[in-house]
């Protein structure tokens, strides 16, 4: 049995390059495994893990959730985080001990996954059409009255308060208004003021409110633009809000947002909650979108999220191989850490490839590369598990549940 010494030093010497001889590291696959299904994370370290997996810096994580904790409270804003960024009740009840009020879900999975947790105040963001969601939908609200769902169409309305009329129950329903995405949303004015008088006279719904997503201006690349887009993708949807009031109807929640408006959002005073999910990890698509302060870089919030890998292959010069292909998600636009001067390509299912030219730092064989992925929601659902790190240490394990490719999605 190798000592845990040795272990160390053979991290070590990887880490620096070196040349140490893996051939007597033991295989602790099995074991690491049992450990963690114990919780038992004492001594475990990233030169532990499987490659590709996914790590989380703790430090940083935490540090992000207290900037957008402490920026709803002092802009008086509530925090209802979006969860199908990281698929995880560890992380939405961190957010909810700093104060967010609950939780926006894009699947249903996702909210039963949440629910199951012991989460409230679930809303669910994408409206349920099929029989199954409908139903499922109606079991969450049995279990949880402070659940809700979003409805941009009459004949929606009409299915779920069939639905709720059968458990004589009365669901928590908010009218989603385009806000600049086509995705969904009724339209601004007439149609969205006759929905939310629909779903008010509905036995059984409650109406409570109004959410407008501006998706298209969370990515809008600088400052201003982003601003300006932010504001006109969330007039109509406003004004709604405004004509839904004088009207009588009770909108207690005006829900949307995201990390790239999120200081937009909370300026505006017309949103009373923020649906922001990416800026628990950020990825590199945010990044580079231009913060208020640097039009390059989008650093309001810290990178959090790698993926790790392991260098598979060194025969040609300038370039390497890489354990995380096509299947990891790998893209041309991920960035390696501490690195950023090195390209990353796909070369196939399980192979990824790192280029890079004459001057720079070689790759050892073996050695550990950490990657910022580009798109979060993607990456996060294509892995079981976040490591959470402090330096090289393992100090818990997340399980990633409700991914899309689950089949009773
Ligand atoms: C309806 C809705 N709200 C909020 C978000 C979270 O946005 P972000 O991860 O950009 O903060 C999303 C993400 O696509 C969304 O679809």
């Amino acid at each position: 049995m190798v000592s845990r010494r040795n272990l160390l030093k053979t991290s070590a010497a990887l880490i620096a390059g070196g040349t140490a001889s893996l051939g007597d590291t033991p295989n602790r696959f099995a074991e690491i495994e049992g450990r963690i299904a114990r919780h038992d994370l004492k001594d475990l370290y990233k030169e532990d893990l499987p490659t590709p997996c996914m790590l989380v810096d703790q430090d940083i994580f935490e540090a992000n959730l207290r900037k957008m904790a402490n920026h709803c409270r002092t802009t008086g804003i509530h925090l209802r985080g979006h969860v199908k960024i990281h698929k995880s009740p560890e992380i939405a009840k961190r957010q909810i001990a700093l104060g967010g009020i609950g939780v926006t879900c894009a699947t249903v999975a996702e909210c039963e996954l949440m629910s199951s947790a012991g989460i409230n105040n679930i809303l669910l963001t994408r409206q349920p059409t099929s029989k199954n969601n409908i139903g499922r939908v109606i079991a969450l609200a049995k279990r949880d009255p402070t659940f809700g769902t979003v409805v941009d169409d009459p004949l929606a309305a009409e299915w779920l308060q069939a639905g709720a009329f059968s458990e004589g129950l009365k669901l928590r329903t908010v009218v989603d208004v385009y806000a600049g995405l086509t995705r969904h949303g009724i339209e601004k004015g007439a149609p969205a003021l006759d929905l939310a008088k629909q779903v008010d006279r509905s036995k059984n719904l409650k109406l409570v409110g109004i959410m407008g997503y501006a998706g298209a201006a969370a990515h809008t690349h600088g400052w201003t633009d982003r601003l300006k887009k932010s504001r006109e993708d969330t007039a109509g949807m406003l004004e709604t809000v405004a004509e839904a009031r004088s009207a009588g109807l009770p909108i207690e929640i005006v829900t949307g947002g995201s990390t790239g408006t999120y200081n937009i959002d909370s300026e505006s005073k017309g949103l009373t909650e923020l649906q922001a999910g990416s800026f628990v990890f950020m990825d590199i698509l945010y990044r580079e979108i231009g913060g208020k302060d640097d039009p390059h870089v989008y650093n309001d919030f810290g990178m959090a999220l790698t993926v790790m890998t392991s260098v598979i292959s060194h025969r040609h010069p300038h370039r390497c191989t890489i354990d995380a292909g096509n299947k990891a998600l790998l893209k041309p636009t991920d960035q390696v850490k501490g690195r950023p001067e090195v390209k990353v390509e796909n070369q196939g299912a399980e192979y990824g490839i790192l280029v890079w030219n004459d001057t720079d730092r070689d790759f050892k064989l073996g050695e550990r590369v950490e990657l910022y992925p580009s798109n979060l929601d993607m990456s996060t659902n294509v892995y079981d598990r976040y490591y959470v790190t402090r330096g090289e240490q393992i100090v818990d394990v997340w399980p990633i549940m409700g991914r899309s490719g689950a089949p009773q999605r």
